[in-house]
This record gives C-alpha cells, structure tokens and sequence, in this order.
C-alpha cells in the first residue's frame, strides 16, 4: 500500500510519515521544502529503519504533479502541503489562496484522472472561530475566517465535500486539528519554523535557549481563569497515528458518507501561563515573558469536544502535557547541538 504524503517532510507531516512506515505502509514524499530540508528523510531513516521515497515539487505545478502520478501507483494521499502562518497570510493573502487552494485543486483533479480514491486533509479548529459554546464538538458551526489563512481550510473543506459528493471514486476525510506541540522521543525529528516564530511553544523555547530575550503574553485580559487566552494543545504523535487510522478507514472501506471530518484535540484547555508553568517545572528552566497587548485576530479560548473521533475512529489522544513540554524541550536542545 503507497501513500503519497504532500509536505511530508514538514512538522506534522514527517510525524506522520514515521508513523506510517511503522504501520506497514509504503510512503512517497512531495514538498516544495519551502519551510523545511531535505535532511528530515534521513532523520525519518534514522527513526524507522526506511527512507520513504521523496519528490521535490510545487503543487502549483499541473505539470509536475502529473508527472508524479504517471510514476507512481497511490492507494492514498494525506495532504500537508500548505502555508500556515495566521499573520503572514493577512499580509499576502494570494501566497495563500494560491498555495493552499490551486495546490489542493491540483491534487484532487491528478486523483481523479489517475483513480487515487482517497484523501486525508489536513484541516483546523481555526474554522469554528470563537465558538460559542465550548467544548467544540463536529456540530458546531462554522465561522466566517478571522485570516486567509483559516479561509484556506474552510474552503479546502468546501472542496473536498463537494469533489467527494460528485465524483464516484473519491473518498475524504478532514482532520480538524487543534494546536499541535511536542516532538518524536527520538528528538530526531520536531518543529522548526523559520525566521520568528509565530506559534507560542517554538518562540518560548527559543526564549528558554536564550536565542531570544523574552517571551510576549499576548493579553491577559481574555475571560479566562488567569485572563490568558485558552488553547487545546495536542501532541504531535498523538495527532499522526490520527492520520494512520484515517487512511486505515479509508482503505478498509469504513467511511461511512464520501466526505467526513473530525476534531482532533486532547480535551482539555490550557491557558497561555499554564503552559509557560508546565514547561517550566517540567523542564527545570525559567521562560522570562512579560504581558502585552492581545494579538489581533486571536480568540478568547477553545478546546474539543473529542468523542466523534473516539467513537467513531477508536482514536484518543494519550500522551500528556508533561510529554508535551518534556519533548518539545529535548528536541529543541538537540536542534541547539
Ligand atoms: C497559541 C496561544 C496566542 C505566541 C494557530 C492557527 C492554527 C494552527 C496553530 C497551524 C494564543 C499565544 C502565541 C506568542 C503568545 N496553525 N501566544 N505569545 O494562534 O492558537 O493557532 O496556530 O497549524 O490553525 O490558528 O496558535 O501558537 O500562535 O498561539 O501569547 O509569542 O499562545 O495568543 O493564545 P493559535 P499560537
């Protein structure tokens, strides 16, 4: 069984790589390496023993990507591929409408003409918004995007429902993630954005490195038990052994309508300072931070309602917090050797 992964030497993506060779599975690799280097194949060859085979291309690129699919027998995609930066996307909205939208169009029509039946897509809690009700649950409704990036995905849903309903043979499935953290144990393979970080756990740890002098709160003035804005942090394993089981589903036929979609978060909230305590007493270091204005376009608080993907895919995510902060800790202290 070969499964094509799109940005699979990315964050998430190589996660989910390692754990789908350590399933059984054949994988092929594109990425346009734009936010990530080739070295991660021989870190995923360290790791599982295999070096998955590995394509550099722009899925922006019909050509290319045909080209791929003429070469290649694909029982699946997991579809990574796409620029994440909430800010940079309100500056460069069309980088994004681009990358993320004409890439997944791309995809999905080289599926269609060469009869790949499925997808996994990579999708996010950004779509609900500031939800009203908490926990989110896959009931909740979607909210208009506060960035072109959450745009993206809202769309990219749109996309996946619609191409699933009208063409026969394609079968997808969105995972809604909410925000991963963490690292491999092997502290082989982990996060490594570049330039400044704008996620919270990368910019804390290069506060905790020294690489940067302090960490911004971003408002402490949200309705929050300390006033810091609440998140569902999930880690980065938990989060790729969701997507083997999602193309498991697929491959044994279980999906039970052409498009589904399920959260993807551990259940449980943390507010900004509560993870800046946990890394702290778990790793024995001091994150100096001070509070600052509120980041526009960010929410109050968020966190999932994960029984859909319990019930219905047998998933739950099993690592703690502690393993949270533990790893993304020891992979950034090799990332500095
Ligand atoms: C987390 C919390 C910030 C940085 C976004 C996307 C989501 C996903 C993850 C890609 C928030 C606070 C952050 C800092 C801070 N995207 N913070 N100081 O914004 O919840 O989610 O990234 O996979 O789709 O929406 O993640 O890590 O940026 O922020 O106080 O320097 O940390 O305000 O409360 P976010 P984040």
């Amino acid at each position: 069984m070969s499964i094509l992964v799109t940005g699979g030497l990315g964050y998430i993506g190589s996660h989910t790589v390692v754990e789908l060779i350590q399933a059984g599975f054949s994988v092929h690799i594109v990425d346009d390496l734009s936010n990530t280097e080739e070295g991660v194949l021989d870190r995923i060859l360290q790791i599982t023993g295999t070096k998955p085979g590995f394509t550099r291309l722009d899925l922006k690129s019909e050509s290319d990507l045909e080209r791929l699919f003429e070469g290649h027998v694909f029982e699946g995609v997991i579809h990574f591929a796409a620029s994440k930066s909430v800010g940079e996307s309100a500056t460069d909205p069309l980088l994004y409408y681009q990358n993320n939208i004409l890439g997944l169009v791309n995809l999905i029509a080289c599926m269609k003409k060469h009869g790949v039946p499925n997808i996994v897509f990579s999708s996010s809690c950004t779509v609900y918004g500031q939800p009203d009700v908490l926990p989110v649950t896959e009931q909740t409704p979607i909210k208009p995007a506060e960035s072109p990036y959450g745009n993206t995905k809202k769309i990219g849903e749109d996309i996946l429902r619609d191409s699933s309903r009208a063409y026969e043979g394609i079968h997808s499935i969105a995972l809604r993630y909410f925000n991963p953290i963490g690292a491999h144990s092997s502290a082989l393979i982990g996060e490594k954005p570049k330039g400044v970080p704008n996620n919270l756990m990368p910019y804390l740890m290069q506060v905790a490195t020294g690489v940067r002098e302090k960490l911004s709160v971003f408002g402490d003035d949200y309705d929050t038990p300390d006033g810091t804005a609440v998140r569902d942090y999930i880690h980065v394993v938990d989060l790729a052994k969701a997507h083997v089981i999602a193309v498991q589903r697929q491959l044994n036929k279980k999906q039970k309508t052409a498009y589904e979609y399920f959260n993807l978060g551990s259940g449980s909230g943390y507010s900004v300072l509560e993870i800046i305590q946990s890394f702290e007493k778990i790793n024995g270091v001091k994150v100096n931070h001070e509070i600052t204005a509120r980041r526009a376009g960010d929410i109050e608080k968020i966190y999932a309602d994960n029984t859909y993907a319990t019930e219905e895919l047998g998933w739950t995510a099993q690592l703690s917090l502690d393993d949270m902060m533990s790893s993304a800790w020891n992979w950034q202290l090799k990332l500095k050797d």
